[in-house]
């Protein structure tokens, strides 16, 4: 195994910016791209059914090879390490890889995932070093979210593994609610009374034409003002500032001081011009943009035996260069580009 030498300096000793001088900070990592439910919106079964060939265990890399490229990401400024699938818990033994990654200092070391497997695992999780976990659910109604998750996975289980979470721990909880027109957008205002009552943070996200597997189309988002619009007419609502540079969610609290949500406008709203994030995908591919059409191969560098300092000046060289802004760009023509699956690179 090659072990991480000591902290390199980013290339030149300037932070690393791209060409619309964004800095990376923000890395987020899939360690798998399979899971165990089967979204409408982002694995859906016409796809992603038995046929569908997953990453044989060869391609994906190993924990790690995954805690020695989050060094060097660190190294060139990350500051954020978010494990993303699929579904990440169902990779084996994933507290290994974060024990592995807790060791590095400075990092927040999160995890988005779909709850179904964290009542069994949060504690573990907490005792590795996880920090906080966010976990996504669509509905409350029972036969709204089995629709969407498509395995027949109830309600009640997700809410019950971030309740784990909670009590080992790993708040403040957020909860991601994707939100598809004349699916579940009578979920909206049930969702936000529930939350705010148990203090956790729901963030509603626009519907968004990643991948090609969806077949998503603009009437099928419901914009965040239109929620907010809804929301506040019952529990009125107020904006507050964001936590850091470059939040994805838009932040509101309760004017009756009960709550906090936010909302993630990337279609109507687009925020690429803060965006510090790369994406890591499970079999090595590096992606600057979550609608990238390809990827750079890091798994070759590390399997061909580079040094850290290869690797650095390699992941130094991509940003330099990066000038995504898929979302401000988005067109009739944008949407039907090749692009990755979500399940691929973690949303
Ligand atoms: P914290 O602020 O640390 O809580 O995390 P986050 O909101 O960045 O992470 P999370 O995984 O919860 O992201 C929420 C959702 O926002 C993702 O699942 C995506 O749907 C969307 N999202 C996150 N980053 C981007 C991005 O760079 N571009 C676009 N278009 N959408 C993004
Ligand atoms: N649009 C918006 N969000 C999506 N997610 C998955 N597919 C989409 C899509 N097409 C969300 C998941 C999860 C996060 C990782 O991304 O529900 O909360
Ligand atoms: Fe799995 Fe998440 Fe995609 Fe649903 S959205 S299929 S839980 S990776
Ligand atoms: Fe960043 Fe691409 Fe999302 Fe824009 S569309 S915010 S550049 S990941």
């Amino acid at each position: 195994m090659r072990v991480a030498g000591p902290r390199l300096p980013a290339v030149n000793d300037m932070p690393l910016v791209d060409t619309l001088n964004r800095s990376l900070r923000d890395l987020r990592i899939s360690v798998t791209d399979r899971c165990n439910f089967r979204c409408v919106y982002c694995m859906p079964k016409e796809v992603f059914g038995p046929d569908y060939k997953f990453l044989p265990r060869s391609q994906v890399l190993t924990f790690e090879e995954v805690s020695r490229l989050a060094r060097i990401f660190v190294d060139q400024g990350v500051r954020k390490i978010r494990l993303t699938g699929g579904e990440p818990l169902v990779r084996k033994d994933l507290h290994l890889l974060i024990r592995m990654l807790a060791e590095i200092p400075d990092l927040d070391l999160t995890m988005t995932t779909n709850g179904s497997l964290l009542a069994r695992n949060a504690h573990q999780l907490k005792t590795a070093g996880l920090k906080r976990v966010t976990v996504s659910l669509d509905s409350l109604d029972d036969r709204v979210f089995k629709a969407l998750n498509d395995v027949d996975f109830p309600v009640q289980a997700v809410i019950e593994g971030m309740d784990a979470a909670a009590a080992a721990g790993l708040g403040p909880i957020k909860v991601n609610m994707v939100v598809k027109r004349g699916v579940n957008e009578d979920s909206i205002l049930p969702m936000a009374r529930f939350f705010r009552e148990k203090g956790y943070i729901l963030r509603f996200i626009e519907y968004m034409d990643v991948g090609h597997s969806n077949g998503w189309r603009m009437d099928d988002v419901v914009p965040a003002a239109e929620v907010i619009r809804r929301i506040h007419a019952e529990m009125p609502l107020e904006a507050i500032d964001p936590n850091y540079h470059g939040e994805v969610a838009g932040r509101f609290r309760y004017r009756d001081g009960i709550g906090e949500l936010g909302v993630i406008a990337s279609v109507t709203q687009a925020f690429c011009r803060d965006c510090n994030r790369a994406r890591l995908s499970a079999e090595g591919q590096l992606y600057t943009c979550l609608f990238a059409v390809k990827g750079y191969d890091l798994r070759e560098l590390l399997r061909e035996g580079a040094g850290d300092e290869e690797i650095s000046n390699a992941i130094a060289r991509i940003w330099g260069k990066r000038a995504d802004r898929y979302s401000e760009i988005r067109s009739e023509n944008t949407v039907s580009l090749p692009k990755v699956e979500m399940s691929h690179i973690g949303g």
